[in-house]
C-alpha cells in the first residue's frame, strides 16, 4: 500500500481509534466493552502512578491476501501477560476474557489494519488502579486492563541499515529476577544507558552483558547466527522469553539450522562476529541484522558490516509465515 499513514510515523506514535477496556474490583473482572480511545479516569494516587504496578505485551496481527486478519501466537502472549502480572502481584487477567479483548479490539479496528508489510501491533496493558499513596509494601486491589492497537510499518522492509549495538558489560538492564518480566520499570532502567550509548557512540540499541554474558537489548532478543547454526543465551529470570525467539528457534531446524542455547561470553561473541552473524529479534525487531558492535572504544565489524544471507532468510520464513504467504503448519495464527 503507497503512503500509508504508519509508513512514515514513527513506531506506535498512531492510535487505532477503538480500545477494549475492563476492570478489577472486589476480588473479580467485571464483564470488558470496547469504547474509542481517550484519556482514563484515574486517581493521581493510583497505585500504578506510585509504584509502578503495570504490565503489558506486544504482539501483532497481519492482514492476508484474502482478507482475513490473523493474530500471530496469540496464546503466549497471553500467556506471558499473566506470568508479568503474577510476577508484580497485579490482578491475573483470565486468559478467555483477555484473548476475547484482543480479538473484539481487532475487530472494532478491523478497517486500520495496514497490508503488509504493515502490521496492527497489539498492546494489551494492566494497571494497578487502586488510590493509595502509602501502598508500597501493598498490592493493588483493583486495577484495568485494557488493549489498544497500533497500525505499524515494518521498519526493515525499505533495505533497513544494518544496526549499531553498544556491548555493555557493567551495568544491568533491570533487576535480575524481573527481566522475564513486561514491565515498565525494566524500559525506564535501560533507558539511561541507552541514550548515553546513542548520543556517545551512535549506538542504536545497547547489548547487556552483565559479567561479561551476553544478554538482550533494551527491546529484543539477540542471537548469533551462521549457515546451519544458531547461538542465543539459554532461558532464564534475568531477560525477556521473546516470542519472536522462540518462533525462530522452533522453525530453524526445518530451515537447516541447528540451536544450541546456553550461556555465552562477549568473547566467544566476538570470535563468532569474524565471519557470522548477529541480530535482534522481536515483535518490533522482527529479525534486524547488527553490523557493528561498539565496545571499549573500538568498532568491530560483524561479518561483512551487512546483513547476513542466514539472518535474511530466517526472517523471510517467519514474515512469510505471519503474512499468509508460507504455511502455517504450526497453528501459530488466530484468524479474526
Ligand atoms: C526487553 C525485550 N526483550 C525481547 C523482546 C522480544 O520479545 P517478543 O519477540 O516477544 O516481541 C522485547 C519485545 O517485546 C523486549 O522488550
Amino acid at each position: 500500500m503507497a503512503n500509508h499513514p504508519a509508513q512514515s510515523a514513527p513506531f506506535g506514535s498512531i492510535l487505532a481509534g477503538q480500545m477494549a477496556v475492563a476492570e478489577y474490583h472486589d476480588g473479580a473482572w467485571g464483564a470488558f466493552e470496547v469504547r474509542p480511545v481517550a484519556p482514563l479516569p484515574l486517581s493521581p494516587a493510583a497505585h500504578v502512578l506510585h509504584y509502578g504496578s503495570t504490565c503489558f505485551e506486544g504482539g501483532k496481527a497481519f492482514l492476508h491476501a484474502d482478507g482475513s486478519v490473523n493474530v500471530f501466537r496469540l496464546d503466549k502472549h497471553i500467556a506471558r501477560m499473566i506470568q508479568s502480572a503474577h510476577s508484580l502481584v497485579l490482578p491475573e487477567p483470565n486468559p478467555e476474557q483477555l484473548r476475547a479483548m484482543v480479538l473484539a479490539a481487532i475487530e472494532h479496528n478491523r478497517q486500520e489494519v495496514p497490508e503488509a508489510p504493515g502490521a496492527l501491533y497489539l498492546r494489551p496493558m494492566l494497571i494497578g488502579t487502586t488510590p493509595n499513596i502509602g501502598a508500597a509494601a501493598t498490592p493493588s486491589s483493583s486495577a484495568m486492563l485494557m488493549v489498544l492497537c497500533s497500525p505499524v510499518w515494518d521498519y526493515f522492509a525499505g533495505g533497513a541499515k544494518p544496526l549499531r549495538i553498544y556491548v555493555e558489560e557493567h551495568a544491568t538492564r533491570c533487576a535480575g529476577h524481573l527481566g522475564m518480566v513486561k514491565t515498565g520499570g525494566n524500559y525506564a532502567a535501560a533507558l539511561g544507558p541507552t541514550l548515553a550509548a546513542r548520543k556517545q557512540y551512535g549506538a542504536d540499541q545497547v547489548l547487556f552483558c552483565p559479567g561479561g554474558e551476553v544478554q538482550e537489548t533494551g527491546a529484543a532478543n539477540f542471537l548469533l547466527i551462521r549457515e546451519g547454526h544458531i547461538l542465543t543465551r539459554s532461558l532464564d529470570p534475568s531477560f525477556l522469553h521473546g516470542v519472536t525467539r522462540d518462533s525462530l528457534l522452533r522453525m530453524a531446524p526445518d530451515l537447516g539450522y541447528q540451536v544450541e542455547e546456553r550461556v555465552f561470553t562477549v568473547e566467544e561473541m566476538l570470535e563468532w562476529v569474524k565471519t557470522g552473524e548477529a541480530a535482534l529479534s522481536g515483535t518490533a525487531a522482527v529479525l534486524s541484522g547488527v553490523g557493528t558492535l561498539l565496545r571499549d572504544g573500538q568498532e568491530i565489524r560483524v561479518g561483512d558490516g551487512n546483513i547476513g544471507p542466514n539472518t535474511q532468510r530466517l526472517r523471510a520464513a517467519l514474515v512469510g509465515l505471519q503474512q499468509g504467504i508460507i504455511p502455517d503448519t504450526r497453528g501459530w495464527l488466530t484468524r479474526v
